[in-house]
């Protein structure tokens, strides 16, 4: 993994920031195999649209990590690759379920709504979790013309909250989604953080638990740009691909968004590299416990740290090293690690936690 230093020096107590950015894990810039792999994927002449060797390359590298064939969509970005995931599991008269934190209803500027017509419905998280219970509730109104009719359940995997739903977690609501003839999906921005966390692999945590399709992040987790939707239903797999084009999300010089992928999956690199984010959030976690004013929210089960902090003592820690808000009114804010993280800026953000806010 790599390493930074800072050598800027201390001012007034206050040491320098640390290199990377604790505000997001798409800050980060792009890992190196990454950076090769494009450069190595430049230069031929290859066809368009995903007919070519890497994008082949990229659909058995699934399959066989799945253990079973599987249809795989490369899509542009995070927001369209969810479009076309959900999309994919609809009718024309069919709603979208998922917890009332989910990053589909409450940071997509509606994009899933508006592209593909449906509600959205939403029903409170429980730790950023959506409940099986919550199935029942909306399934209540099935075969009633006048009620929407959930025909996808959308789930993060990490959550928003930074939490990590279980295999069996996942497991019991496909089973509640099948039940009722609905589809199970997974936002997986950060799919490799959950299966990091529980030491998983892709076959134990999306194909065992019965999900029908799944948004494979690469963005937060090395990739520049580009995102994959796996289809493991394959009732549904045809017509994703014409979704996919029809939502603006077919990507002509495929290869270049399918050799990020497969430096990713190369050497499991996707999981690697995620496990070394989740350790240093949990480092951040240690090195800020003990601070007078801090509070960790929860232990961290992925690669995000949910915080508690004086609310005057916020935009003076932002000054220094910026993150997000999670809820100002309540001090609540968000740090994220990522696959550059290094211990060294983890102990100086700590550091500089100490020095702004604690006292
Ligand atoms: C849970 C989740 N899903 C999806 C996305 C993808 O969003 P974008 O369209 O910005 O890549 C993000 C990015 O922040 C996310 O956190």
């Amino acid at each position: 993994m790599p390493t930074s230093r800072n050598s800027q020096p201390d001012v007034g107590g206050v040491p320098a920031p640390p290199t990377c950015s604790f505000a997001s894990d798409n800050t980060a810039g792009a890992s190196p195999e990454v950076l090769a792999a494009l450069a190595a994927a430049d230069g031929p002449a290859a066809l368009a649209y995903g007919a070519d060797r890497w994008t082949a390359a990229v659909t058995d590298a699934f399959a066989e990590r799945c253990g079973q064939p599987v249809d795989v969509l490369l899509c542009w970005g995070g927001t369209g690759a969810n479009v076309v995931g959900v999309a994919a599991g609809l009718e024309s008269w069919e709603a979208v379920l998922c917890a009332d934190t989910a990053h589909l209803v409450t940071d997509e500027g509606g994009a899933p709504a508006r592209m593909t017509g449906a509600l959205v419905l939403t029903e409170p998280n429980v730790d950023g979790k959506l409940v099986p219970e919550a199935i029942e509730a909306r399934a209540a109104w099935l075969g009633n013309e006048h009620h929407p009719q959930v025909g996808v359940v959308s789930i993060s995997q990490a959550t928003e909250l930074g939490t990590v739903y279980t295999p069996d977690e996942i497991a019991a609501l496909a089973d509640g989604a099948h039940r009722h003839g609905m589809r199970l999906h997974v936002d997986g921005a950060r799919l490799a953080n959950a299966v990091a966390a529980h030491d998983s692999d892709l076959r134990a945590m999306v194909v065992d638990t019965g999900v029908d399709i799944v948004t494979w992040g690469a963005t937060k987790n090395g990739g520049i740009y580009g995102e994959a939707v796996l289809v493991l239903d394959p009732s549904i797999a045809g017509r994703a691909r014409f979704l996919r084009k029809q939502l603006g999300q077919l990507p002509s010089k495929m290869r270049y968004i399918a050799a990020q992928v497969l430096a990713l999956l190369d050497d499991d690199r996707w999981i690697t590299q995620a496990a070394h984010a989740n350790a240093m959030a949990a480092r951040l976690a240690d090195a800020v416990a003990g601070i007078d004013g801090v509070e960790v929210v929860r232990p961290p089960e992925a690669n995000a740290v949910f915080a508690r902090l004086p609310v005057d003592r916020i935009d003076a820690l932002q000054d220094w090293s910026f993150f997000w808000d999670w809820d100002r009114s309540d001090g609540l804010v968000r740090w994220m690690t990522h696959a550059a993280t290094t211990p060294d800026d983890v102990d100086r953000f700590a550091a500089g936690v100490a020095a702004i806010v604690g006292r």
